[in-house]
């Protein structure tokens, strides 16, 4: 290996699961072992049910690569990227990264779990996530902060939605031209073909903010307005008049909704969004990107969508129309204080069609991260950063401003710390003379603005990564370009008004402390590193080390978004490639990387149907989604926010049009054909999940995208499964016009408590002209970006969670053709030998499906007796399946997934990360599990036994939501765990069945 590279941070020998083939856990003996239990001779019969016609015989990429081939190769990938001193912010700044940030992101517990739906053992989720809510709302002032969304962008436009559903009878939001314009495509991508209007609000060409007059016109000319979504620092750094704008909304009856940098909310900053209005009576929702808080640039992502809405004596009721996840307080039943996930009846995985919004992975790790950030800095760190951005600007504006020829462009307007000039000469090749120089010296910000045109605008940023010597050497390089002649500008001063009232108050705890802290939440979580992690639909597989590696590589996390292409040409090749890999996966000829989980990946879908539709002039007519009752939440939520209103109008269906299952566990295609023969030329597409969610594949899919295809429709695939069947089919051949690829799922990125996800969108023939975003395109060796011709528009600023990326990028890499078959076989083969094995003592859903052989996952439940006898116990039906998920938490493991996609399964889901042993064993557990439950349902009525909680009341804590504490010099306690979880994995499972009982008696 070459010396120059990073050193790895771990030893790879020494983890049990990172040196095996293609991270795979059974041997080539296991595998052998399995299939003859199976009476099968080869991995290719598990497919044998599947007509050859719509598989691929092999991948069209390259052979894996070693362990070491791999380190080298994406440390020289990173190394093509060219690290400079970076003036770039434009809403994405770049501030130091904090020394807890390594140490928390090695944290297993933490960065590989599931989101936290088992609050006995998520507590640790639910504190970092806690800890963020809390300190977020000492920043902002707001009471309750979500969880996470996915990004600025998306978050606000979850803001407006929200601002549309308060505000009676209101179809339109204003939005400020001043927000970035990557934002602002963002949200006109979202909004059109739904109900909400956007109208955009010009910017002064005299003072470079929000024209209030202008504001004012259109607040008494439109009708039906439900908010102004407005920022606090705009695009061209200058600092907006919020008092007058938050003022003239509470006149008006209508919400406001502030976006602001939430770093510069620290002590010594601007005002928090709470106070704004001349009365300070404060905006209604609060909008922020946090990735800055956290972590480095990363090429744009992962993001942070920071989110809060008021919550006091006041209102108490807007919060119920928000999207995300909230962590609020809980009690055991035994009244210890703990955590849990709240008012989730708004979500999608209840709501379904009616839900707030489709979100569903959010940005969970990266809220952590940027929680343990926050304490890492406390108020002094906070303050001495805004000292330095702030010296750095006031420095930089007086002497740049004094060359000939350049002037601070809006001298009248305060800005903090970002600010515009106007140069004598022409911006783009300013830029480019400065690149050559070792310098990224702005944004050139020229066009951004119609009112003001015909002049040269550089906007430039300040912070904490600066130091006195690059501010001498931006100095310098332009004093070789332009001659000093005259006095420069002095930063104006920054009105009282704007700035902070009272400081947030963040603790400040030491790098030890918090590292600690965090290890000690880590361990109250489960990690598919420990054992099997059986939630169904989850795919919680070993999420390889050497791919964090390869995304921490500073040639990657150090590149601004909007650096030049000859400066990114290592991340621009990550895209290209991770584009070619998902073409051979898939078999389609385009792919999308904007999407940054499964939900937003399926919006991109049918935003890309809409704009075929309206493309063929066909927009208003085809206004129906065909859509599987099994389908996950997601599915028909996203349908909604995408513009599919589902109503009946005269006996005809508008929106989503469900069609049911047979016994045999697949889609009844006849229903189908019945519909599309009435109404074929109203429908838009096709939404299904193959292989479904009972884990049986789809045998008429091809038959159905014909038909689908004939009628004028188009084929949406949710890929959340593709961890049985890559490499293996070809989705061009199923008839596939669009497929969201979990990045968290099948390819190995960690989920991180509920996230970051990624979803890379592959797209048909059909669809390439209207791809959302950029492509990245290979030409004479240099890679660079194009658009689409008809693109459907963005939804993300830039890449989407990059970062990401390159992990699955990382893990392709080291799978390479023969892994990425072999990895879908052995998952299969687990789960169908798993369920041959349970399937002796269970019974199985669809109840009528058990000759349909299973592919990657498969429901269990009980049969009637033992539910009546568990009833006869005092734990209701409705109950059962939910309490013996808890027994799971008993035995070491977490819970498969409950109650879904039928209402009394136990859906397992394996993956290949196992080797035989580990699934016996897991198999030898679950047995157990249903001879506990069937000789002593009561212990259901006490479980879990040994987690640091008992089970959580989650009735009490939806009652009187509480969603931040302040957070102070003594962090949240943690309560330890009863009985150490590997303790729990090392006993047997007749030891466990004893102490249970013992415990059951004990706590009654
Ligand atoms: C079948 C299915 N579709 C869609 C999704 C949504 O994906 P995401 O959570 O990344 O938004 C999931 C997530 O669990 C899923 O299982």
């Amino acid at each position: 290996m070459k010396g120059s590279h990073v050193p790895l941070n771990y030893h790879p020998e020494k983890l049990k699961r990172e040196l095996k083939p293609f991270y795979i856990g059974a041997d080539d003996k296991d595998i052998t072992e399995m299939l003859k239990t199976l009476g099968l001779s080869n991995l290719e019969d598990l497919y044998a049910h599947i007509d050859d016609s719509v598989k691929m015989m092999t991948v069209p990429m390259d052979k894996h690569m070693s362990y070491e081939e791999l380190i080298a190769h994406v440390n020289d990938v990173a190394a093509k990227n060219k690290q400079k001193i970076s003036f770039l912010g434009d809403g994405l700044p770049q501030y130091k990264v904090t020394d807890v940030v390594g140490p928390v992101c090695d944290i297993r517990g933490l960065t590989t779990a599931y989101t936290p739906y088992q609050p006995e053992r998520s507590q640790g989720t639910l504190q970092t996530l806690w800890i963020y809510q809390s300190l977020i709302s000492q920043l902002t002032g707001f009471e309750a902060i979500n969880a996470s969304l996915y990004d600025r962008s998306t978050c606000l436009y979850e803001a407006m939605n929200c601002a549309l559903r308060l505000v009676k009878d209101s179809t339109t939001i204003v939005v400020a031209n001043t927000l970035y314009p990557g934002d602002l495509e963002v949200l006109e991508t979202h909004a059109r073909e739904t109900e909400m209007k956007i109208v955009r609000a010009p910017v002064s060409a005299q003072t470079g903010k929000l024209d209030i007059d202008a504001l004012k016109r259109i607040l008494n000319t439109t009708p039906q307005i439900a908010a102004v979504a407005f920022p606090q620092v705009n695009n061209l750094g200058n600092i907006e008049a919020v008092d007058e704008i938050v003022d003239l909304c509470s006149t008006n009856n209508i919400k406001s909704i502030a976006v602001v940098d939430p770093m510069l909310l620290g002590k010594g900053g601007l005002k928090a969004p709470v106070k704004f209005g001349t009365r300070l009576q404060g905006a209604d929702m609060v909008v922020a990107e946090g990735q800055h808080l956290a972590i480095g640039p990363n090429f744009g992502g992962p993001g942070l969508g920071i989110f809060g809405i008021r919550y006091n004596e006041q209102d108490k009721i807007s919060i119920r129309s928000t999207a995300g996840r909230f962590v609020g307080k809980a009690q055991d039943l035994k009244g210890r204080e703990c955590k849990a996930l709240i008012l989730s009846t708004r979500e999608q995985h209840i709501r379904r069609e009616k839900a707030t919004s489709n979100i569903c992975s959010n940005q969970s790790f990266v809220a952590t991260i940027a929680g343990a950030s926050m304490l890492a800095r406390g108020d002094e760190g906070f303050e001495e950063t805004l000292k330095t951005a702030r010296a750095h600007a006031e420095k930089a504006v007086e002497a740049l401003t004094s060359f000939e020829g350049v002037e601070l462009k809006f001298k009248g307007s305060a800005f903090f710390n970002e600010f515009t000039l106007k140069l004598p000469v022409n911006t783009k090749e300013f830029i480019s003379k400065a690149t050559k120089e070792g310098f990224q010296v702005g944004v050139d910000v020229s066009n951004r603005h119609t009112e003001i045109t015909g002049e040269n605008l550089l906007l430039i940023s300040f912070s904490d990564i600066h130091t006195d010597k690059h501010i001498d050497s931006l100095i310098a390089f332009f004093g070789k370009e332009f001659q000093k002649t005259k006095n420069g500008t002095a930063a104006p001063k920054i009105q009282s008004v704007m700035l902070q009232i009272d400081a947030p108050e963040i603790p400040k705890h030491s790098t030890k402390e918090i590292i600690e802290y965090y290890q000690r939440l880590g361990k109250q979580n489960l990690s598919p590193d420990d054992g099997i992690y059986p939630l169904g639909s989850c795919t919680m597989k070993y999420n390889p080390y050497i791919n964090d590696y390869a995304a921490s590589l500073p040639g990657f996390t150090n590149i601004h978004p909007e650096a030049p292409v000859e400066d990114a040409q290592g991340c621009l090749e990550i895209l290209f490639e991770i584009q070619e890999q998902f073409k051979a996966i898939t078999g389609l000829p385009g792919v999308v990387t904007q999407g940054v989980a499964g939900a937003q990946g399926e919006l991109i879908g049918l935003k890309m149907f809409q704009a075929y539709h309206r493309d063929r002039g066909e927009g208003d007519q085809r206004n129906v989604l065909i859509i599987p009752r099994s389908a996950h939440g997601t599915n028909p939520a996203t349908a909604t926010m995408a513009g599919y209103q589902t109503k009946v109008v005269d006996g005809q269906v508008y929106g989503i049009y469900t069609v049911e299952a047979l016994p045999n566990g697949e889609m009844n295609l006849n229903q189908i054909k019945e519909f599309l023969k009435t109404d074929g030329h109203r429908v838009a597409g096709v939404m299904v999940t193959n292989p479904n969610t009972a884990g049986i594949f789809e045998t008429q899919f091809k038959e159905m995208s014909a038909l689908i295809h004939a009628v004028g429709g188009l084929v949406y695939m949710d890929g959340a499964n593709m961890n049985a069947i890559a490499g293996i089919l070809d989705l061009n051949k199923l008839g596939v016009d669009a497929v969201h690829n979990n990045l968290h799922k099948t390819w190995t990125i960690p989920h991180g408590g509920g996230g970051p996800g990624d979803a890379i969108v592959g797209v048909s023939h059909r669809l390439l002209d209207f791809i959302p975003g950029v492509q990245i395109v290979k030409k004479d060796g240099m890679f660079d970006i194009t658009r689409a011709p008809k693109s459907c528009g963005s939804f993300h600023r830039h890449f989407g969670n990059f970062a990401h990326k390159i992990r699955a990028y990382t893990y392709i890499k080291a799978l390479g053709a023969d892994g990425v078959r072999k990895m879908s076989q052995v998952a299969v083969l687990s789960a169908r030998y798993l369920h041959q094995r349970l399937a002796k003592s269970f019974p199985c859903l669809p109840a009528e499906a058990n000759s349909n052989p299973r592919m990657h996952e498969f429901i269990l439940t009980l049969s009637p007796e033992t539910f009546k006898k568990v009833e006869a116990s005092g734990t209701p039906k409705a109950n059962t399946i939910a309490r013996i998920g808890k027994l799971f938490l008993d035995f070491g493991f977490h819970a498969p997934t409950v109650a879904f996609p039928e209402q009394f399964g136990l859906m397992i889901e394996p993956t290949e990360t196992y080797s035989k042993k580990e699934l016996d064993q897991f198999s030898g557990v679950v047995e157990t599990i249903l001879k506990l439950v069937t000789e002593h349902p009561e212990v259901l009525k006490t479980v879990p036994h040994f987690t640091p909680i008992d089970r959580v009341d989650e009735v009490a804590a939806n009652k009187n939501p509480v969603f931040a504490e302040k957070i102070g010099k003594h962090l949240p306690d943690i309560i330890p765990d009863r009985v150490d979880n590997e303790k729990l994995r090392n006993s047997t499972p007749a030891d466990l069945c004893e102490h249970i009982l013992k415990t059951h008696q004990n706590s009654l």
